[in-house]
């Protein structure tokens, strides 16, 4: 049986990546998938169409509160509700690696701007909805930088840190209303992102899988059965928990 039949979901950053992955993932149990991205998520869709499944998307950007409301609007009215939404938008792969010093103020707002305003955007659009129903799922994706401290991504690995902070607050204020919100905090992953950019050597990319208790590259596919996991029933009872998912390089 499909776990998340009927379930409407929100991936947001879905149009390529680890998103994309997610997205077809909760199609394949079932759910109603829209896909929200500044890139063109159209090709993720359509292979979730193509697959029987039902998706759409609707082009965000997650730190204008603008285009999230939009998103949530034009999702109700295409599928009724929303029952889940993974907050995995991010500026990531394109930062490159940077002493501390070296980053501008600029990078470092928009950087704050995408991935920490943008959950939050998004978890008080749906926040009215999912007060009412009393149920919900909210997946925030987080970092093993976090538990790690890597250098020269200071910006990425503090607004990842504030992900972890946020995913407890949440947990806190929507727990009265049966909506549970969690985190997954993947580590190095080949997802398009980072096999576009070269500055993850292959050394480096090596040496982040000798760190691991598990000694292979981490791919997309090994984050889906978390998250599957965090939107289903299976985890009813579990919120304000951010789960580690990187082949035990960090056990927090
Ligand atoms: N790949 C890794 O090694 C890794 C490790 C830990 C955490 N993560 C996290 O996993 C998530 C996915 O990462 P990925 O490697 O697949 O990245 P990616 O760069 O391949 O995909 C990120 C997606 O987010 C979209 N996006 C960026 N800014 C946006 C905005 N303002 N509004 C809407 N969409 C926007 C991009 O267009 C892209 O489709 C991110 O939150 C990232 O921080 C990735």
């Amino acid at each position: 049986m499909q776990r998340l039949a009927d379930k409407v979901a929100i991936v947001t950053g879905a149009a390529q990546g680890i998103g994309a992955h997610f997205a077809r993932g909760l199609a394949a149990e079932g759910a109603k998938v829209v896909i929200a991205d500044v890139l063109d998520g159209t090709e993720t869709a359509d292979s979730i169409v193509r697959a029987k499944g039902t998706a759409r998307f609707i082009r965000t950007d997650v730190s204008k509160a603008s285009d999230v409301q939009a998103l949530v609007a034009q999702t109700v009215a295409e599928f009724g509700t929303i029952d889940i939404l993974v907050n995995n938008a991010a500026i990531f792969a394109t930062l490159g690696n940077k002493k501390f010093h070296e980053i501008s103020s600029e990078e470092f707002d928009k950087v704050m701007a995408v991935n920490v305003r943008g959950p939050f955007e998004c978890a008080k659009a749906v926040a009215p909805l999912m007060i009412e129903k009393g149920a919900g799922k909210i997946v925030n994706i987080a970092s093993g930088t976090v538990f790690k401290g890597v250098p020269n991504l200071l910006h990425y690995v503090s607004s990842k840190g504030a992900v972890v902070a946020m995913t407890r607050c949440l947990a806190r204020e929507f727990g009265p209303h049966n909506v549970n919100v969690n985190a997954i905090a993947p580590g190095l992953t080949m997802s398009d992102g980072v096999l576009g950019q070269s500055d993850w050597t292959d050394d480096y990319i090596e040496s982040n899988k000798n760190s691991r208790a598990l000694k292979r590259r981490q791919v997309p596919g090994d984050l889906v059965g978390s998250m599957v996991f965090l939107c289903s029933s299976d985890s009813d009872f579990m919120t304000g928990q951010t789960i580690v998912v990187d082949g035990g390089a960090v056990m927090h």
